[in-house]
């Protein structure tokens, strides 16, 4: 116990790290606390037993942070954070995400996740991790420097009249079989081609693709069940990704995409067969309803267009919270993403000292002939003749093309451009583009 303890509290606590004899009291904590009905919990136990395993490529038994009440040794209050690496448009940055956060009922509102999150945050910066990402419940992480700044989720979804019909006599075009490790150079690709559509994504590598293809536990929640989508010829066309736990009375696709040769249109009349059979199938096994089909793929994807009038109802995304600490480091990382974009703009080859002001505090970024020579960050008094006003956060909306200047300057009234050239280069510099990231879990 001694070696994994982390902090000392009042009235018996304590905040420790987690081992693998954790398993059993942690899956009836998760179970306790998260769970929303039968399949659910299976779900939670599948993926807690895979956490704590320390099977996973990114995740080590001691990554739960567990505050312990000495007087009767029960879990009362506990968090994990799941390491990763994500990227900005392709250039790679690493990432820790809390995940699995709670307090019993009789404890809540003692700080006790506050505390945890401060030793989650110094680790995740000891393991050079510059942003932190939650898929959480409103506005609480708010509370822990996070700002919901990116897209999570999101889809189109259709009912039973809107399943393609295939005509008697002809043969289903596509066929689909799960996909094994043989597959991992094919869905690499694949995800690659996903990948271009969103600013922001996670970076799958191959032992990732190995851990969810082959390592984790069938029910756990956040498992993908991965199917190759074959051709007339039984040659690979594309993949598609279904959770292995069916939300209710619809099933969903999570990943979607085809190979540079294949027809959006032609693939997806089959595709979306697929999924009706398989929520008949899973509905069956789990008792549940098959009411809808849908594609969970953000805002935008090519199914939207080839199938609009197949996918009536629009789900609209949640957010991401996101928290980065270092503002300074991180636009150090993406630079040569902000000198490629003003390259490809009005403002090419510029000049000049562009400040950002914060209210308490700022940021410059110092241009020579379009290249970024320094991002410095700016005390209170150096916060003169700034380029845009923000308050504290929203300038992270900016950067994970989440709005636009005109949008922030619309909501906020405290933020402001300086003049319509200013706004230009920050539009420049921070184009709007939506994300659809599929984390590490
Ligand atoms: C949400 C939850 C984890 C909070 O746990 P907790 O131990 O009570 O949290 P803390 O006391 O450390 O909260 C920190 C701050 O948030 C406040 N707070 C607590 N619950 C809150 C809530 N649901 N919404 C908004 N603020 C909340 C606290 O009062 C405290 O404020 P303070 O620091 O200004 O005094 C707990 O209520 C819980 O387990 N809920 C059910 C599971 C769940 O929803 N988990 C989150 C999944 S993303």
């Amino acid at each position: 116990m001694a070696e994994n303890l982390i902090r000392k509290l009042e009235d018996g606590l304590i905040i420790r790290h987690s081992t693998k004899d954790d398993e059993e009291a942690l899956v009836a904590f998760n179970n306790e606390i998260h769970s929303e009905g039968a399949w659910d919990k299976k779900g939670l136990e599948a993926w807690t037993r895979d956490l704590i395993s320390g099977e996973g490529p990114t995740f080590d038994p001691g990554d739960f942070t567990i505050v312990e009440d000495m007087n009767t040794h029960e879990i009362v209050s506990t968090c994990c954070t799941i390491s990763q690496t994500w990227s900005y448009e392709e250039i790679p940055f690493k990432v820790g995400r809390p995940e699995l956060v709670g307090t019993k009922k009789k404890y809540r509102r003692r700080g006790l996740i506050r505390e945890q999150f401060e030793i989650l945050h110094e680790r995740s910066a000891e393991r050079g991790e510059l942003v932190q990402v939650i898929t959480g419940i409103p506005y609480y992480y708010r509370q822990f420097g996070y700002e919901m700044t990116m897209n999570l989720g999101g889809g189109r979804a259709g009912y039973e009249l809107h399943v393609p019909e295939l005509k008697e006599d002809d043969k289903e075009p596509y066929s689909f079989r799960p996909a094994g490790e043989a597959d991992i150079p094919f869905l690499r690709s694949m995800y690659e081609l996903e990948c271009k559509r969103s600013m922001v994504n996670a970076v799958w590598d191959e032992d990732q693709w190995r851990y969810e293809l082959t390592g984790k536990r069938k029910l756990n929640i956040n498992r993908r069940e991965i199917y190759i989508i074959l051709d007339e010829n039984e040659n690979p066309a594309g993949f598609i990704s279904t959770p292995p736990i069916k939300w209710e009375n619809i099933l969903v696709a999570e990943n979607f995409e085809i190979t540079q040769e294949q027809s959006w249109s032609e693939v997806t009349p089959s595709v979306i067969r697929f999924l009706w059979k398989t929520g008949l199938r899973l509905g069956e096994e789990q008792g549940k309803e098959q009411k809808m089909f849908g594609f969970w793929l953000g805002e935008e994807h090519p199914v939207y267009q080839v199938a609009e009038t197949k996918l009536p109802r629009i789900r609209k995304p949640y957010t991401f919270f996101v928290r980065v600490p270092d503002l300074v480091a991180f636009l150090e990382v993406i630079k040569p993403v902000l000198e490629k974009r003003l390259l490809g703009s009005a403002f090419a080859n510029y000049n000049g000292l562009v400040k950002f002001n914060f209210y308490k505090d700022g940021l410059s970024l110092d241009f020579k002939n379009g290249q970024i020579k320094a991002i410095q960050n700016l005390s209170h008094d150096a916060l003169d003749d700034p380029a845009a006003t923000f308050p504290p956060l929203t300038f992270l909306h900016l950067v994970f093309g989440y709005r636009t200047m005109a949008e922030l300057d619309h909501t906020y009234t405290d933020c402001s451009v300086k003049d319509a050239e200013m706004g230009n280069l920050v539009n420049a510099l921070f184009p709007k583009k939506s994300s659809l990231v599929w984390p590490i879990s």
